[in-house]
């Protein structure tokens, strides 16, 4: 995402964020602002949007499991915690925060539950305010829920009314309070205190200043927001899955415009970050997680999740593999139904099937393990061939031990390799065997009891 960084000499900017409530309408035991978006905080969103404007400092207003918010977020540095204890309000939140805030400072008050707004929407309304007061508003198709711009003749903004409060023709306007804005914060502090809990709801609303501010000839510049969804608030579980797909649709967008080929735009969720190279394609319900980056002509195959990985170029991910922190080099094959676990690297070449899970191993160059595999704590080198049904013993229940797997081993299907165990380089094991001391070089090694058929013999028959 674009962020106009515009280096005009400007008063100091702080920013206030709204999060007491506890949004009862989402039915969680979860605070709301805290409910994830592209797998997030809302409020960690916002505060990534309050960041992008480097803002001299940024005031959380909590309430309601005022420290699950904080933890949520943590990590997050300069931000200023502030504690309303009853949630009178969006005028009294405000109110809380506002003496904390230098009266020179232009003051910016946002949403925690409004997670879509643009930092160049934001910019905007930051520049227009040293004029008076900024209101960003927002044209809306049904305005239900919305404090509505009240203005004269001329056009000139008059006052917000709440629609609790608002009379039949009022809640007939279509222009509503998006609930930002941006001023100088002595002046707001100033209203503030003159605030009453005179109306409908019996609150403290922070829309009454706009009144306030025309009665002080203050000019009130009201803004249009490009989009609805960009400040659309979350109110319930169905307004969150919705700018979960707002969102999600433009992560995908951004990605075909970057030249990635997508079967279905409608079925990606980036949850996390992702590098692209020149080509890829990436099919349906394919999942990103944390920080991935992929090469160049990699394909990714349908149904699968992808977390923390590197991919080299030319490797194609088959259909439901999910692959979690893992290293993958160039011109690969891993899945379908693969398990890539923490710690995994493949190098070049390597190839990774059906029902096989990696973890914590190195696969040497154009090494094999295509079907039903388990492989823990191993270094493999290259050119191994794991037959089917492989396991590396690698927990006695106590610890974990090492596999040393040498270049150009035969590993013969259904063995158990009993770590701490070494196979050295060109050796053959056995199929069905299982290995508890180290093979040597070149060798066969097989650990099966002969084989040996009874003649005459007979199944045993039912009684009766
Ligand atoms: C508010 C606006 C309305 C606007 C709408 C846009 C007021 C009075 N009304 O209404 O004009 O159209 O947003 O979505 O401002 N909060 C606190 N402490 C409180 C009360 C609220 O922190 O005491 C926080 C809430 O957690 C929430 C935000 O402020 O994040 C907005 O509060 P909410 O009660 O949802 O306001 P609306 O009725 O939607
Ligand atoms: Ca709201």
């Amino acid at each position: 995402m674009d962020v106009a960084k515009e280096k005009k000499p400007r008063m100091s900017l702080e920013i206030i964020i709204l999060a007491a409530g506890q949004g009862t309408r989402m039915r969680s035991e979860l605070p709301k602002v805290v409910h994830p978006l592209a797998g997030r905080p809302m409020l960690s969103h916002v505060l990534d949007c309050a960041e992008s404007l480097s803002p001299t400092a940024i005031h959380v207003v909590v309430g309601h499991a005022a420290e699950q918010v904080k933890q949520a977020v943590e990590g997050k540095d300069k931000i200023h915690w502030v504690t309303q204890s009853r949630q009178l309000g969006t005028g009294h939140a405000v109110a809380q925060a506002i003496p904390d805030v230098g009266a020179d400072a232009q003051v910016l008050v946002l949403y925690g539950d409004v997670p879509l707004i643009s930092p160049s929407t934001l910019q905007g309304l930051v520049e227009a305010a040293p004029a008076g007061l900024a209101l960003l508003t927002v044209e809306l198709e049904n305005p239900r829920g919305y404090g509505r711009i009240l203005r004269d003749g001329n056009g000139k903004v008059l006052a917000i009314v709440e629609e609790k409060d608002a009379s039949d023709s009022q809640r007939q306007i279509r222009e509503g309070n998006s609930g930002i804005l941006c001023c100088k914060a002595g002046l707001l502090r100033d209203w503030l205190q003159r605030l009453d809990n005179d109306n409908a709801q019996g609150e403290y609303y922070l829309t009454d200043v706009i009144a306030m501010a025309v009665a002080d000839g203050v000019e009130v510049i009201a803004r249009k927001a490009e989009s609805a969804d960009e400040v659309s608030g979350v109110n319930d579980r169905s307004q969150l899955a919705r700018l979960e797909r707002i969102y999600q649709r433009g992560c995908a967008e951004a990605l075909m415009a970057a030249g990635v080929g997508m079967a279905d735009p409608a079925r990606f969720d980036l949850r996390g970050e992702i590098s692209v190279g020149s080509d890829v394609f990436i099919d349906c319900n394919v999942i990103i997680e944390g920080q991935v980056l992929i090469g160049d002509r990699v394909r990714i195959g349908p149904n699968s999740l992808l977390r923390n990985v590197q991919i080299g170029d030319d490797t194609h991910i088959e259909a439901m593999s999910v692959l979690d922190g893992a290293q993958i080099g160039e011109g690969c094959q891993v899945g379908p139904f693969a398990r890539l676990r923490p710690g995994t690297e493949l190098a070049d070449g390597a190839k990774i099937g059906n029902f096989v899970e990696v973890k914590k191993s190195r696969i040497g160059k154009g090494s094999k393990v295509n079907h039903l595999s388990y492989i823990g704590d191993t270094e493999m080198g290259a050119g191994v061939n794991v037959g089917a049904g492989t396991i590396t013993c690698n927990y006695d229940g106590a610890n974990k031990h090492k596999t040393v797997i040498g270049d150009g081993a035969f590993i013969g299907s259904d063995s158990q390799l009993v770590a701490p165990v070494s196979i050295g380089a060109g050796a053959t094991i056995g199929a069905g065997s299982t290995i508890t001391s180290d093979a040597p070089e070149n060798a066969l090694t097989l650990s099966r009891s002969k084989q040996r058929s009874l003649e005459g013999w007979k199944r045993p028959e039912k009684k009766g």
